[in-house]
């Protein structure tokens, strides 16, 4: 019988070789999807982090986080919260606007497609004239979007559907998911705007690229648009882009509401970048004194999916619709910089259609 001694330095030796073997498969799988589409090759992410993303990938690929997580209860369904905004602006006599807004879908290991699904299911009941959609539609892959596109693209949205990237997005590959979302039929803003069509030619869907890893320009995301503007952003962030510019409404997620929070919804941590904790979830009245009197709403939703882990707790996935009226409507009192009481629709209201493939869990 053979006896092997193996002393301290080949121990040294064989932990090398395991980190640089570590090192080798993290690197090839980040480098390439599965579908042979390379990661986002024009922002520059550290080693650190490709080498925790490709590990995360042969760890987490299948998507048995996503699985655990909704199985034990901690992706709950989707409400839609819905919001009344009327406008004060001196074209404030325009016709009435209903979007319907959603961010943060993560998809990808870590949000059960369930999850995907009703919230898709629960913008198309919105029967919106517009679709607007905030960013971080993937966690670490950009392929993992193509579960997605074909729920959204059965979305209805007459005047247009829209979108901006997530610093999410951005890791992975903007350009692939740019592709993905606009073979969907989704329109994506990088710092311009588009004018909605008759009668709602007074409304603006400006886009602004996002603050962490993006090239915002808020001067080119705003030229232009002479009229209602709605700013499209990833991240509450991009109030700091956005300087004080004159807007009517500002839609974004980013935040999760923390995903993790306490009793009531106060986030224990938050998504870096400035003003993410101050403005965590809700609809927040910005100082009107800055900008020419003109009233200035931000809504920051929690979002759908989850990042990171596959759990939200004190912060149920949600999507939006916003319903602007001219100023001959009822005035409503809105407090200053604090979150409003929204009215809640559970998502069971809504039935899934079969085309979104709802019996799959
Ligand atoms: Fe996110």
């Amino acid at each position: 019988m053979l006896y092997y001694r193996i002393d301290s330095s080949t121990y040294h030796a064989l932990g090398w070789l395991f980190a640089a073997g570590v090192i080798v498969v993290s690197v090839g799988s980040i480098n390439m999807d599965s579908n042979g589409a390379a990661f986002n090759s024009d922002h520059s992410v550290s080693l650190t982090t490709r080498l925790w993303r490709g590990l995360l990938c042969r760890l987490f690929g299948s998507g048995w986080p996503a699985a655990l997580g909704y199985r034990l209860g901690f992706q709950r369904r989707v409400v839609c919260r819905e919001h009344r905004l009327t406008l004060t602006t001196h074209r404030a006599a325009a016709r009435e606007l209903r979007i319907a807004f959603a961010a943060d879908f993560h998809a990808g290991p870590t949000t059960h497609r369930r999850v995907l699904q009703q919230a898709c299911a629960a913008l198309a009941a919105a029967e919106a004239d517009v679709l607007l959609l905030g960013g971080d539609f993937v966690s670490l892959r950009a392929d993992f979007v193509d579960e997605l596109t074909d729920m959204l693209a059965e979305i209805p949205a007459p005047l247009g559907k829209f979108a901006v990237m997530g610093n999410h997005d951005i890791w992975a590959d903007r350009h692939y998911i740019t592709r993905a979302l606009e073979q969907a039929g989704v329109q994506v803003l990088v710092n311009r705007n588009v004018q909605l069509a008759a009668p709602y030619e007074d409304f603006w869907i400006c886009g602004l690229d996002d603050h962490l890893l993006g090239r915002p320009d808020a001067a080119s995301a705003i030229h232009g648009a002479d009229g209602h503007r709605i700013v499209l952003m990833h991240s509450p962030s991009g109030l700091v882009d956005l300087g004080n510019n004159a807007f009517d409404l500002a839609l974004c997620g980013h935040t999760h509401g923390g995903q993790i929070a306490l009793p009531g919804g106060r986030p224990i941590v938050v998504p870096r970048g400035p003003l993410c904790r101050q403005y965590a979830a809700g609809r927040f009245e910005l100082d009107p004194q800055q900008v020419d009197s003109q009233r200035r709403v931000m809504i920051v939703s929690r979002g759908v999916g989850c990042s990171t882990l596959p759990l939200r707790i004190f912060s149920d996935p949600e999507v939006m619709v916003c319903q602007l009226v001219g100023m001959l409507e009822t005035q409503e009192q809105v407090p200053a910089a604090a979150a409003l009481p929204v009215e809640t629709l559970p998502v069971e209201a809504f039935p899934i259609p079969d085309s979104l493939g709802a019996g799959a869990v």
